[in-house]
């Protein structure tokens, strides 16, 4: 079964895994990147890295319109029941559960966190989705760290790193996570969504390409990686 995975801007990404639709940090109708606005959008299952705007967006629209399961960390579900979202999945760092999409694991994720009324929103994490057709790893929100080795060791097919730095590690930060993760393929994201954020992406793939020898791909938001 194939899993389509399309990049939304920012780090929102709609992803066909098989015939289970799922969206990742769903912030689309403020993103001025995403080619898709909330009402647009299916989904059986949401998962949400961190409690900033930028990454629950739409979330509570989306699930109250689809039905979909969120999964996210315990405070962050807590924090969505409470708002409404009727189906919630909670884990926390390093837990990993065998969803019908695949096994989803929940990484670390050097950042901060908390909702956007400034409520406790627990540790911020990443993903690592693991399929029959490969392993796929979303680093979300983060600084360089060097655990990203351990990550990386499992094999993965995919990895989506941010290069936007300020909020996030920046490309040459960027550069050494490919060298701990070793990805088959590498995509930039966080990055030209807002000026603060604006990197030259092609130059950093090329730059990933030449020193570490791992393809980077750029996508235009809407694009899509076929595992
Ligand atoms: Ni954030
Ligand atoms: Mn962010």
């Amino acid at each position: 079964m194939a899993t389509e995975i399309r990049w939304l801007g920012h780090n929102a990404w709609a992803i066909m895994a098989g015939k289970h639709r799922l969206l990742l940090d769903p912030f689309l109708n403020d993103n001025p990147l995403s080619p898709k606005k909330a009402d647009q959008v299916e989904a059986d299952f949401i998962l949400v890295s961190h409690g900033h705007g930028d990454h629950i967006g739409d979330t509570v629209e989306i699930a109250a319109r689809t039905g979909a399961t969120v999964i996210g960390i315990f405070e962050v579900c807590q924090w969505l029941s409470a708002h409404g979202v009727k189906n919630v999945h909670a884990m926390n760092l390093g837990g990993s559960y065998p969803f019908p999409f695949g096994r989803l694991t929940m990484t670390l994720a050097l950042h901060s966190s908390s909702m956007p009324d400034g409520s406790y929103a627990g540790n911020p994490c990443g993903f690592l989705l693991a399929r029959e057709e490969g392993t796929v790893y979303f680093a979300c929100d983060t600084a360089l760290f060097s655990d990203m080795k351990l990550i990386g060791a499992v094999g993965l097919d995919l990895a989506a790193v941010p290069i936007g730095d300020n909020y996030t590690m920046g490309p040459a930060d960027a550069l050494e996570a490919v060298r701990l993760l070793k990805p088959r393929r590498v995509v930039p994201i966080h990055n030209g969504t807002w000026p603060i954020i604006a990197q030259d992406a092609d130059r950093w793939a090329r730059q990933v390409l030449e020193e570490t020898g791992v393809e980077a791909l750029v996508l235009q938001p809407g694009g899509m990686i076929v595992l």
